[in-house]
């Protein structure tokens, strides 16, 4: 017997019995009708799926390995202070992932020319356009329960389009600049480094407030990874998309076929 003949109801909701009965062999009737009513756009790419985790990780270990440098913890007696190399290796790690979010950013910024339109989100904000504003207030209304039914969007909503802008790309060029100043520092005079990023230092007043403000960065992006991740979750139980599994497979899966 075959899987079309099991369920009568498959091949009259798709319209096509022999694809319904091999992509769906254990649907029921319900399924399916339920099936043709979704609809899923590849929206993510490969490159920025990649760049969006090993960007993650690299910050969450900057923020740690940053933390520990702003606040040391008390020194470790593991042995004698000549053979131990504790604090060393959080710098180390602190400058490794400095350098790869620096690579990576630089990568996605050649990839949103190149990309789909929905690539480009993260670095141009349609600031003209009055339609666009009164859509990020529609979405502020939402994430506030002040409205029942969201819209769907295909990319990034316009709020969090707003906030990974100045959070994410403002927000990330701010730390490489900081963070390369203050590297500079230990590179050493004349240094090719210090001759790109040393005058900073004096742009800001020193290298104390350069070290404060690269700290109060921080806690800016530590701000936004907490609501980031609150949004994520939130918005693939509550909205009418898919949202954690499309920053993993890069399909945006509809939950209705209603298009406002
Ligand atoms: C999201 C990105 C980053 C975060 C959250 C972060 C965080 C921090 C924090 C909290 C500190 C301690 C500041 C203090 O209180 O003195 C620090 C220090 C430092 N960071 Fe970053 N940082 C980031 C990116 C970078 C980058 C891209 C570089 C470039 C290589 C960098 C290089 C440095 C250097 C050289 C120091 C000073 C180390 C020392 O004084 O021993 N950081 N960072
Ligand atoms: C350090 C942690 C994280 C940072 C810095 C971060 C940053 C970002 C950025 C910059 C984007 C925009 C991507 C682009 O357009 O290229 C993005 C999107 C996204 N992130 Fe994260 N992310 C972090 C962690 C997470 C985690 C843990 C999750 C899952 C729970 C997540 C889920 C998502 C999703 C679903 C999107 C797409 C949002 C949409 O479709 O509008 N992120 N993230």
């Amino acid at each position: 017997m075959t899987a079309e003949s099991t369920d009568p109801g498959q091949g009259q909701a798709l319209g096509r019995p022999a694809a319904a009965a091999a992509l769906t062999g254990d649907s029921t009737a319900e399924d399916m009708a339920t099936l043709t009513r979704n609809s899923s756009v590849y929206v993510y790419e490969v490159p920025v799926r990649l760049w969006h985790w090993i960007n993650a990780a690299a910050i969450l270990v900057l923020c740690l390995t940053g933390y520990l440098i702003g606040s040391p913890p008390p020194s470790l007696e593991a042995a004698e202070a000549t053979h131990q190399f504790f604090f060393g290796y959080i710098r180390f790690a602190h400058f490794a992932a400095g350098m790869i979010m620096t690579v990576g950013f630089f990568g996605r910024i050649y990839w949103s020319f190149v990309g789909n339109s929905h690539s480009k989100q993260l670095f141009r904000l349609p600031l003209l356009n009055r339609k666009w504003w009164s859509e990020v207030w529609d979405e502020a209304k939402w994430y506030a329960f002040l409205k029942k039914r969201p819209k769907k969007y295909v990319g990034h909503n316009p709020l969090a389009q707003i906030a990974m802008f100045f959070f994410m790309t403002v927000g990330m060029s701010f730390m490489i600049l900081t963070g390369f100043a203050l590297y500079s520092e230990g590179v050493g005079r004349g240094s090719l480094i210090d001759r790109i990023f040393g005058p900073l230092l004096d742009v800001v007043g020193g290298s104390q407030m350069m070290h404060q403000i690269h700290h109060l960065g921080m806690w800016a992006i530590v701000i936004f990874i907490i609501i980031h991740i609150y949004a994520a979750i939130r918005e693939d139980i509550m909205s009418r998309k898919s949202m954690v599994s499309t920053m993993i497979s890069g399909t945006r899966t509809f939950k209705d076929d209603d298009p406002n």
